[in-house]
């Protein structure tokens, strides 16, 4: 049994969530937090709103309201998005609290102490405009290394090089058009190269456990030889100040996002943990070498799970060719493992806020089940390739799958089972065909867990839902509805069918925690089946405004094994669990996109 971190990639707080964004990160680090959690591990899942920085400034000048107002609402909704999708954080919280702030300012003082930061004048952009400073993403240009137009002033998509906005050529600003000025400033800048050589190792081993996705491990170490300083401060005025006499209160010099809101994966670990009542119990995920870390993320998040935070990590443990001594947070634990997903298209189409073609969390929950959404981005999301979300694919999935496979097939059981008994009946003889089947779900019990263990969700749920496939055809085969005069034959197809249910109920439960719950009811269970997380309205611990976040209690978890279904408990004619889509949804849905044509 290990402790596990599951650190979830954090959401910008400039706008509610859309299924792109939680298709990526959401719902892949809960179905693996709930499997490790039922396979008896410590889980501990960590993330929160990222609310600084120029996304957040531009939206809330949007809206005409404060950096800070416009964080409140958001980090409101999206916890209402993230809740509602019934991902089990135990600590989602946001990057404006103290304690954040104070770890991030621990972190900087480490790396600064152990001489990983050096101070460097270089080009800032500002927009003539409007005066304000234009960072990286927000200017875009030819990459001066693959020649491929629109690079971003932080990183080319298309060679995966890092880059200054400076190094771009014929350089624009993206928010209006507008070529950006260049100015002299000052930054401090993380010295990568001294600590190249201790993140190549650490990716040689990691590729040695062979569990990366070969894509991730291959992108990583091709980063490497390109490697250079990069500064972690910014001139901008919203975030968290530079813990250094002259910088402190300097209004308009702030940490950069990569030396903020990654902080956060460790200073909402110690969040949890203070408010937990053993404010130390975070290190056993942090400072113990035998903890496990997964970290969740969309492909664009690559570079900065797999070598900066790394290296953020290897400088305060003075881990780089310049030494030095790990500080007050110990020596911190580097990923195990960086699981990255492709991107979701909509419709054959890029999501994209601004042009309305998007679909929000919120709307998708207020018409359509939460598992039948996880239960489509797990069978068919971005896990190794980009993949495309249709309202087409999503009725289709939702009715021949869930409704048709599963759902009817808890019904199934349900029913006759009442018709008959009215409880679990007692089993005779079991037949060969018995046997197989009870067999076959109990194995699925190894195959899929470690498929998901190994975060290859689209082939683990096809795993349970091929399990699904076969009871049914053992249902089709011993034909219950016509044993008319052999009440123990029946009695017996129907306890095999119960046991059936359960099992591939709890094979199914990491998908589907809301359904779950239903069906372990419909058993005859206390439908607590997977616990579900909760929004808490919670105090600053160190004396800010107080805030909403996510956590839950998620101890009382099943174990992931067979639960031997109790002859004797009462079995009623259950309603349905999946709600069947009806075709014509698919016009209007795309009607409210504006893509009738
Ligand atoms: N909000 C940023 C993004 O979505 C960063 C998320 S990951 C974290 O790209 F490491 F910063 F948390
Ligand atoms: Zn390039």
């Amino acid at each position: 049994m290990s402790k596990v971190l599951s650190a979830v990639a954090w959401p910008y707080a400039n706008g509610p969530r859309h299924i792109g964004h939680v298709a990526g990160f959401g719902v892949p680090s809960d179905v693996f937090s709930r499997y490790m959690r039922m396979a008896g591990h410590e889980v501990l899942m960590v993330s929160g709103s990222d609310e600084h920085g120029t996304p957040i400034l531009i939206a809330a000048d949007e809206a005409g309201i404060s950096p800070q107002q416009l964080a409140d609402r958001n980090h409101r909704l999206i916890v209402e998005d993230l809740v509602g999708l019934g991902l089990s954080y135990d600590m989602y919280t946001r990057t404006t609290t103290r304690n954040h702030h104070a770890v991030v300012q621990e972190m900087f003082r480490g790396v600064y102490d152990n001489g990983y930061f050096v101070e460097q004048t270089t080009y800032g952009a500002i927009s003539p405009s409007t005066g304000r400073t234009l960072p990286d993403r927000y200017i875009e240009g030819t990459c001066p290394i693959c020649g491929t137009v629109g690079a971003r002033g932080d990183q080319c998509d298309a060679c995966g090089n890092q880059l200054d906005p400076h190094d771009l050529i014929d350089p624009v600003s993206r928010i209006n058009g507008e070529t950006p000025q260049f100015i002299e400033t000052q930054h401090f800048f993380l010295d990568l190269p001294a600590l190249a050589d201790a993140l190549g190792e650490w990716l040689d081993e990691r590729e040695a456990s062979g569990t990366w996705r070969p894509n991730v491990i291959k992108f990583s170490k091709n980063i490497l030889s390109e490697i250079r300083p990069r500064a972690m401060t910014r001139d901008i005025d919203w975030g968290i100040a530079v813990p250094l006499e002259g910088w402190q209160d300097n209004p308009t010099k702030k940490l950069y996002v990569w030396f903020d809101a990654v902080i956060g994966y460790l200073s909402a670990s110690i969040e949890w943990a203070r408010r937990s009542g053993d404010p130390e119990a975070w290190r056993q995920w942090w400072n113990d070498p035998q903890a496990l870390s997964y970290y969740f993320m969309g492909k664009d998040n690559i570079t900065f799970h797999s070598q900066i935070w790394p290296a953020e990590l290897l400088a305060y443990n003075g881990q780089g060719s310049k030494g030095g001594s790990a500080h007050e947070l110990g020596v911190l634990n580097l990923p195990t493992e960086v699981v990255s997903s492709e991107f979701l298209t909509m419709e054959g189409r890029k999501f994209s806020s601004s042009k309305k073609v998007v679909i929000y969390v919120a709307d998708l929950l207020s018409r359509y089940q939460a598992d039948a959404f996880r239960y489509f981005v797990a069978a068919a999301g971005p896990e190794n390739q980009d993949s495309d979300f249709s309202w087409a694919e999503f009725v289709q999935r939702t009715n021949s799958e869930l409704v048709a496979g599963w759902g009817n097939l808890v019904s199934r059981t349900a029913t006759l089972i009442a018709k008959n008994f009215g409880q679990v009946p007692e089993p005779a003889t079991l037949s060969e065909a018995d046997t197989t089947i009870l067999a076959t779900t109990e194995a699925a019990f190894g195959v899929v867990g470690d498929l998901i263990g190994r975060n290859r969700m689209r082939s683990a749920i096809a795993e349970a839902m091929r399990a699904v496939g076969e009871v049914n055809k053992y249902v089709t085969d011993s034909e219950p509805w016509k044993i008319k005069d052999d009440p123990e034959r029946l009695g017996t197809v129907l306890f095999v069918m119960a046991q059936c249910v359960q099992d591939l109920n709890t094979l199914l439960s990491p998908f589907l925690p809301f359904t779950a719950n239903q069906i372990d009811v419909v058993l005859g269970g206390s439908g607590d089946l997977q616990p579900l997380p909760r929004i808490e309205e919670v105090e600053d611990l160190d004396g800010g405004p107080g805030y909403p976040v996510i956590t839950g209690d998620y101890t009382g978890v099943r174990p992931w094994e067979r639960r031997a279904v109790v002859p004797g408990t009462p079995i009623e004619k259950p309603a349905p669990v999946f709600t069947k889509l009806d075709p014509t949804l698919v016009t209007e849905e795309l009607a409210r996109l504006g893509l009738e044509g």
